[in-house]
């Protein structure tokens, strides 16, 4: 593959000091060079991720230096600690915390300021799916970035394709619906910059299963997942992870 496949598992608001020795010890076990394995835990469980030696990643991060921000974690504090990619965008911060594009672009350039890799998830709702508007949410989701910051600024980021009525509902959007959402915005990138296009990692993720996960992984651009809620068990984990070997 010209790409090396990435396995990204979010925790959400779960996880313990518990999950992350069982999980770290099971990703211990079968790490290998073909794949990139990330956990992204609730803030207070980063450094401990960390020290495991699992790649971590944080599931959001502030937009702004560090200041008068109560309950905000600065991007360079998260580097700091060892982590080196920030999911930015996901569905649940944009629709439960009210996170505009404009704010998510401003995460984005916060994190690649400080030399963490932003995981830019887009994705669009169950009525913009009915109403054929998928390619125009993800693509005005992308433009926020580009225009603010130059294509150029995708290349070392990694973008995820999470439609939101397939995130949780068990409900995945099928192989050939993933793929061609993963295609356009391949395409969208590479009429801007084809190296860049070619080069660049897109995850897809909701309802993923150790079940589903190989024919997605399959499909020509899709470069792995991001996991949810069967990123909280071992066995189902670590099969995904095998699976985009
Ligand atoms: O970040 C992960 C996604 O929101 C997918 O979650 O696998 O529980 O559907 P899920």
């Amino acid at each position: 593959a010209i790409r090396k496949p990435m396995v990204a598992g979010n925790w959400k608001m779960n996880g313990s000091l518990e999950l992350i020795k069982e999980m770290s010890g099971a990703i211990n076990n079968v790490k290998s060079k073909e794949i990139d394995i990330v956990l992204f835990p609730p803030f207070p469980l980063v450094s401990s991720m960390v020290l495991t030696g699992v790649c971590t990643g944080a599931q959001t991060v502030s937009e702004n230096e560090p200041g008068a921000f109560t309950g905000e974690v600065d991007a360079k504090l998260i580097k700091d600690l060892g982590a080196k990619y920030v999911l930015v965008g996901h569905s649940e911060r944009r629709s439960i915390y009210n996170e505009s594009n404009t704010k998510v672009a401003e995460k984005f350039a916060r994190a690649q300021n400080v030399g963490l890799i932003p995981i830019l998830c887009v994705g669009e709702s169950e009525t913009e799916q009915e109403n054929g508007k998928t390619e125009l949410v993800v693509s005005t989701q992308i433009d926020a970035i580009i225009n603010k910051l130059g294509v150029a600024a995708l290349k070392d980021s990694v973008i995820a394709y999470e439609p939101v009525w397939a995130i949780g509902t068990g409900k995945t959007a099928s192989p050939e619906q993933a793929q061609n959402v993963h295609k356009f915005i391949r395409d969208k990138i590479a009429s801007l910059d084809g190296n860049l296009a070619q080069g660049l990692t897109i995850l897809y993720g909701g309802s993923v299963n150790e079940k589903n996960s190989e024919l997605l992984f399959a499909q020509t651009d899709i470069d792995g997942g991001l996991i949810g809620g069967a990123s909280l068990k071992a066995d189902s984990f670590i099969a995904i992870c095998k699976s985009a070997e």
